[in-house]
């Protein structure tokens, strides 16, 4: 097993160590993290109450573990859904979202991974339609790779989007990329181990579809969020649909609770059923 990986504040905070695989060759090992209500729903899908936090009930250790997950990775990606579901201001970094730990998961970063800059965030668009003006685009130290499709490079070439200093476009087949070409890419050219998927619906549904995720968290918020007219709140996929003989089985890696909520660790790497 070795000596733990986590620092020992960062250990007692998690309740235990976390620790990755090595990747498959010529791809990250992907960590997909989501929170959902016990039916299911990951948005309220209504303006200014859509996020995460909605759904989570802003929940302490739901905000912790995902600094945990972004302060480990050498990338976050996340498809423009999600992107723009997020405050203006948003930045997937660890301390974002869970200030209290920023130091810890500074010197994690530092001193364990030996990784100090932040996680490059890795933002998809079939269409290149992405609101630039965002904090994302903008931050010194923030580096993004925008992955899209020759189409959606014009669009954003058309937006100004060569002028982001800290901005990278590559160009994919399209119109849907390829999880697999998107991962070939991460690796070869961002050198890019530990991948962390946050969503959302659409773009997790292509990864799942393609068998393109290792691992899921999922925190399990104790509410009912309930569906009623189309199009309804969206479940943790979206744009995929399997069978009884095709549908995916989990493994259950680790099951944390806070009071009323659970923190679900699940290994998607297992034998099927
Ligand atoms: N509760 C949670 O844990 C959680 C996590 C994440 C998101 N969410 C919620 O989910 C909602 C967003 O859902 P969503 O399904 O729209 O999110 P999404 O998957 O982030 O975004 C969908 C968009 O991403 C791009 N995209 C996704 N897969 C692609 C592919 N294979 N190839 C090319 N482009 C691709 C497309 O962008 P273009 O249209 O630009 O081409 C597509 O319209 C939001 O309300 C958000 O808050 C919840």
């Amino acid at each position: 097993m070795g000596p733990p990986v986590l620092p020992e504040e960062l250990r007692i905070l998690y309740g235990g160590d976390l620790r990755f695989p090595p990747p498959d060759p010529g791809r990250p090992y992907v960590i997909a993290n989501f929170v959902s209500t016990i039916d299911g729903v990951v948005s309220f899908a209504i303006t200014g109450k859509s996020g995460g936090g909605n759904i989570s009930g802003f929940d302490e250790a739901d905000r912790f573990i995902m600094g945990l997950l972004r302060a480990s990775a050498d990338a976050v990606i996340v498809g423009t859904g999600t992107l723009h579901a997020t405050a203006t201001r948003h930045l997937f970094v660890a301390e974002h979202v869970y200030p209290k730990a920023a130091a810890l998961y500074s010197r994690y970063r530092r001193e364990v991974l030996n990784r100090p800059a932040p996680p490059l965030t890795v933002i998809v668009s079939r269409t290149g339609r992405v609101e630039l003006k965002r904090a994302v685009f903008h931050t010194p130290g923030v580096r993004v790779l925008l992955v899209t499709t020759r189409e959606g490079e014009e669009f954003l070439a058309a937006s100004g989007a060569g002028a982001l200093a800290s901005t990278e476009i590559r160009s994919l087949e399209g119109p849907h990329l390829a999880p697999a070409s998107i991962l070939e890419l991460l690796r070869g050219e961002f050198g890019v181990s530990l991948l962390l998927h946050e969503g959302g619906p659409t773009l997790l549904g292509d990864f799942v579809a393609q068998q393109s995720v290792d691992e899921l968290f999922l925190t399990l918020a104790p509410q009912l969020a309930g569906r009623s007219e189309e199009p309804s709140r969206p479940s943790l996929m979206a744009g995929v649909e399997f069978l009884p003989e095709t549908a995916p089985w989990l493994e259950v890696v680790s099951v944390k609770q806070v009071r009323h909520h659970l923190y679900l660790r699940y290994s998607a790497r297992g034998k099927r059923r």
